[in-house]
């Protein structure tokens, strides 16, 4: 299966779906990995692997539409059947979501429908939550609020920081996301009226 895996930064989900891939545990063909910054460390990490990697500036574009039809023309462009966000940290309008509809993921720190948006890990230990998470889902219009696909969930240990709440999500990101990913190369996975099916059951 052709993807194409936007990122913003560390880019390590896109190192963990690049490995998998590589050892054919994941029967993905990785296009290109684009970042809307030129300092995203995940660029290097791409062009180790002998992916296509390239920066599109959202500077040098007038607004966020006109960017995000833009970015969609680049991705368009390696032809992918599936893109993969992958801590791509804008928020997409329908210029870019309209032409992947329905061929669009992401993960997402938290277990959903639980904090959408930023500083997840931060808000759970406020909270005082006793668990969390991460969880993976199809993108539609409603920011962080598509269909979700998969999650795993972790404790929340006494005297916890935000790194290490941070450190032990990560680990299930890794093991989650090429699980989903390749559920949608075998056919498995699909957005049916703004739902998630795995196998033709609804989740
Ligand atoms: C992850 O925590 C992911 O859940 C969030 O952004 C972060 C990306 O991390 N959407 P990395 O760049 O894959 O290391």
């Amino acid at each position: 299966l052709p993807i194409v895996i936007l990122i913003s930064g560390r880019g390590s989900n896109m190192r963990a779906i690049a490995e998998q891939a590589t050892k054919g545990k994941l029967t993905v063909e990785i296009r290109a990995v684009i970042s809307d910054r030129a300092d995203a460390v995940g660029l290097a990490t791409a062009a180790e692997f002998g992916i296509p990697a390239a920066a599109l500036s959202p500077r040098d574009y007038a607004d966020r539409p006109a960017y995000d039809a833009a970015l969609a023309s680049l991705v368009a462009s390696y032809s992918p059947s599936l893109v993969v966000l992958a801590g791509f940290m804008r928020i997409l309008t329908p210029n870019f979501i309209g032409p992947f509809a329905d061929r669009i993921l992401n993960i997402h720190p938290s277990l959903l429908p639980k904090y959408r948006g930023l500083h997840t890990h931060r808000r759970a230990l406020e909270a005082g939550d006793t668990h969390h998470g991460v969880s993976v889902h199809f993108v539609t219009q409603e920011l962080d609020g598509g269909p979700v696909i998969i999650q795993a969930r972790v404790p929340v240990l006494v005297g916890d920081t935000e790194a290490d709440l941070s450190a032990r999500v990560q680990r299930q990101e890794h093991r989650i996301y090429p699980e989903a990913i390749e559920w949608f190369a075998q056919g498995r996975l699909e957005l049916r009226e703004d739902r998630a099916w795995l196998d033709g059951r609804r989740l």
